[in-house]
């Protein structure tokens, strides 16, 4: 603080001088109440190879430049979120997630189908590949050709700021990806380093070392061990191997450089200046690389989003971090901030370990190990909200904890070996038709490909055209996105789940796609589906969309919903029944009973308690009863329950 104190005479003089009285005293209050925070994140990444004060006030200059760049229509709205800075902790929040190309035609095209979105109750857009990414082959748009363009299929960085502002008018965030763990093998940095610029080599990890780089692979894992084995990736341009953690045209950039976090600073900055109100940061567990480790979660990768997101709200304080950390459950929660104390970090992160134990619980009918292991999970800060989700576009990986499986009397590596088994579809009574994703023979670790409606057995009802079995596929989606829905945090839907799309097998004949399986669950929108859905309530689509508005709507109207609280589990007395409660500590709890079974089970009275006094009701049944005639609580067969008291 000592450093704070001797800076901020001078900085608020510049600050008045620069921006005048009124926005200068405005920003000096932001540039204070982060400056410890950015200020110690800085120190622990870059020290002492560089003086982080002197770092500090050269980042600062940038986001004052960013922030004297801002429309005043998004000082606005920075304004009113500094205000209101738990806006997106409502329970109107409703996040939808699709790629541009396969929702629609282009970017003007989204603008097209905005009632659709609006009438799902969706406040929050996450849309993929928007920027311009390396032709060919790109990971779906993860290998970034150029940050501060749109792919050009796609439209112009204008179309952007239309789109992004025909969002903000009905009340949507626009969420866009920031990948900045590596860019593409041809972006400008990567071209000027093959091409002999020193500088640009250094923005890279790049290795003349085979020894070294052989020291590094021996404690770290394969993302895509079938598409692309190993970590590195020679380049005869470079004379070197290159850090490719993903695929071998996807380069990892070098976060010990301190030149290439202004530029992702700078790239923050420039596409919230466009109007996007959430950065979704890409692969953040594998910024910072530690010879020895695996390499992921290290304690820098923290700092370093620590750093940006101080930064950053400097300039945009409405802008908000989402921290893509599809990481083991023990280690998710710091990504939101919760470390030895709070550090402010991401506001949002993916609740991975809620969306790989939810299918655990529908595939095995058994509450015991979702209740263990979310139950242990660490609370989310107040201040933050997780991501809930069913499925996204990527895969499924069975983050089935050892210490979690063991607790509950499992193997871990065979219960996580029948987890994939199931959801491929190879299982004794499995109803799932999902595909395996990059299977790793040597570690035994299969994750899974395939859309909700496949892995939840609608396509296996349909194929043995059985009426029962879709009815009960069609619980198991309701019973899946309730849970997502009722746990706190914003749930995402992803797209083509609100009308049950089934896989998309078409990826097989594109060369460039046919071995990544999880483009089996990247199917094209489609919008005859939703038309039927909208025309026949009675149809698949129809049913499923049904189901999807109940639950929103539902949600919109719990305030218990709220994120920023806490949700802990508890054993209901039967072990087919799921039981939570996420409680607000303004708003009061909700408690959630999810029976994974297919039968109907009874769950005993006395789970109300723990909701205190008052009338219970069902706010997913508002005019049902709680309590069945015989005085037990009944769940039908795959049926979800919100409870709360009425006040
Ligand atoms: C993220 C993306 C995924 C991509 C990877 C590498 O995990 O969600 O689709 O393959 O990053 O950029
Ligand atoms: C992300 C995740 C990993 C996932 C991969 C590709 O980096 O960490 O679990 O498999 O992207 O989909």
């Amino acid at each position: 603080m000592t450093a704070w104190r001797a800076r901020r005479a001078d900085l608020a003089a510049e600050l008045t001088a620069r921006f005048g009285p009124d926005d200068g005293d405005l920003l000096l209050a932001r540039i204070e109440r982060r400056w410890r925070d950015v200020h110690e994140a800085l120190a622990a990444v870059f020290a002492p190879r560089h003086d982080p004060a002197a770092l500090l006030d050269r980042l600062l200059c940038r986001v004052l430049d960013a922030y004297e760049e801002r429309s005043a229509e998004l000082r606005r709205l920075d304004r009113r979120r500094e205000i209101d800075p738990g806006w997106f902790q409502s329970p109107q929040m409703l996040g939808y997630v699709a790629y541009v190309d396969r929702f629609a035609d282009d970017l003007p095209g989204v603008a097209e189908h905005l009632d659709h979105l609006e009438d799902l109750g969706v406040t929050y857009l996450h849309l993929m590949s928007v920027l311009r990414a390396r032709e060919g082959d790109s990971d779906g748009g993860y290998a970034i050709t150029d940050y501060r363009a749109t792919d050009p299929r796609l439209g112009t960085m204008d179309d952007l700021e239309q789109l992004a502002a025909a969002l903000r008018r009905r009340g949507i965030a626009l969420c866009v990806d920031v990948v900045c763990n590596h860019t593409a093998d041809d972006h400008e940095w990567a071209r000027r380093a093959k091409a002999g610029s020193a500088t640009h080599r250094a923005y890279y990890r790049v290795f003349e070392d085979r020894a070294l780089v052989e020291r590094y692979e021996e404690a770290l894992p394969e993302v895509f061990p079938e598409l692309s084995p190993g970590n590195f990736t020679w380049s005869d341009d470079l004379d070197a191997w290159v850090w490719t953690t993903f695929r071998d045209f996807q380069w990892d950039l070098d976060h010990e450089n301190p030149a290439v976090f202004g530029e992702m600073l700078d790239v923050m900055c420039f596409l919230a200046n466009r109007g996007v109100d959430v950065l979704r940061l890409d692969a953040v567990p594998f910024l910072w690389k530690r010879l020895g480790t695996d390499s992921q979660n290290q304690p820098e990768a923290h700092r370093l989003v620590q750093a940006w997101r101080g930064l950053l709200n400097v300039a945009a304080p409405g802008v908000l971090c989402k921290a893509e950390a599809i990481v083991p459950p023990g280690q998710l929660v710091q990504y939101l901030g919760a470390h030895d104390r709070l550090r402010p970090e991401a506001d949002l992160a993916y609740h991975n370990q809620l969306m790989v134990m939810s299918w655990n619980g529908v595939a095995t009918r058994r509450a015991d190990l979702m209740t263990h292991a979310l139950g242990r999970m660490r609370q989310p800060p107040p201040g933050t909200a997780w991501c809930t989700y069913v499925r996204i576009h990527d895969d499924i990986g069975w983050a089935v904890d050892d210490v979690d499986a063991g607790a509950v009397g499992a193997d871990p590596s065979t219960h996580r070996a029948f987890l994939a088994a199931f959801f491929r579809g190879d299982f004794p009574g499995s109803f799932a038709r999902g595909a395996p994703f990059m299977t790793n023979h040597a570690i035994g670790d299969e994750r899974t490909s395939g859309m909700t409606s496949a892995l939840a057995g609608l396509a296996e009802a349909t194929e043995r055209d059985d009426a029962f079995l879709v009815d009960q596929a069609l619980r198991r989606v309701r019973l899946l996105y309730a849970i997502a829905m009722g746990w706190g945090g914003i749930p995402l839907l992803w797209m083509g789940d609100e009308v049950g799309l089934g896989n998309d097998d078409a990826y097989v004949d594109d060369p460039e796609r046919a071995g990544d399986s999880r483009w089996l669950h990247r199917p094209p929108m489609d919008w005859q589906a939703v038309e039927l859905a909208r025309t026949d309530p009675t149809s698949i689509p129809g049913r499923v969309l049904d189901t999807v508005r109940e639950l929103a709507v539902a949600r919109a109207g719990t305030p218990q919903l709220r994120s920023g609280g806490a949700t802990t589990t508890f054993t209901t007395g039967d072990a087919a029944v799921f039981g939570w409660i996420h409680e607000h500590a303004a708003e009061g709890r909700l408690l959630g009973l999810a029976n994974l079974h297919d039968d109907p089970r009874t769950v005993p009275l006395g789970v109300l308690d723990r909701l205190g006094p008052g009338a219970v009701v069902d706010v997913l049944d508002p005019a049902g009863d709680v309590v069945g005639p015989d005085g037990h609580l009944v769940l039908d067969r795959l049926d979800v329950r919100w409870l709360v008291t009425t006040r």
